[in-house]
């Protein structure tokens, strides 16, 4: 399952994205904004970011204004790895080395149809591990606020 998730900004686009996805027969939650009122992404970016985090869900979209909210938002919960796109070789490299596990977009931004291409791109591209591995598990030691083994960065 896919996790979406937006705010008032991001909402019009999440939703055709939504349907785009379901067309091609992905199975998608939206965890909200449900209204297209005024209201704080970091809150949506939380719900999404903890449903990819603790397996619920097996990668998130989030949408505002510029993606750059959310994506910092999501990048708080331990776990998440999200990256924020405008372009779809950056979305398909975000996950062939980093393993991102959430896109963000921003709807002023990007267009409806380079968003669906930066969707598609991020989707079907896979981590290639390797040499990337260690790089995604220092991740996992900053964020657990470990010293790094064997590494002197300072
Ligand atoms: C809302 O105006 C806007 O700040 C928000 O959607 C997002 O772009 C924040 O990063």
């Amino acid at each position: 399952m896919i996790a979406l998730g937006s705010d008032h900004a991001g909402f019009g686009l999440k939703k055709i994205i939504e349907k785009y996805l379901v067309d091609l027969g992905y199975e998608v939650k939206d965890y909200g904004t449900l209204v297209e009122q005024r209201c704080d992404y970091p809150i949506f970016a939380y719900k999404v970011g903890r449903a990819v985090a603790s397996g619920e869900a097996q990668k998130g979209l989030l949408f505002c204004g510029t993606g750059v909210g959310m994506a910092i938002a999501a990048n708080k919960i331990k776990g998440v790895r999200c990256v924020c796109c405008a372009e779809p070789y950056s979305a398909r490299l975000s996950r062939m080395h980093n393993d991102t596990n959430i896109l963000s977009m921003g709807s002023r931004v990007v267009g409806d149809e380079l968003a669906k291409m930066i969707v598609d791109e991020w989707l079907k591209a896979s981590f290639e591990g390797g040499r990337h591995a260690n790089r995604v598990a220092l991740f996992t030691e900053i964020e657990e606020n470990r010293d790094p083994a064997e590494k002197k960065w300072e």
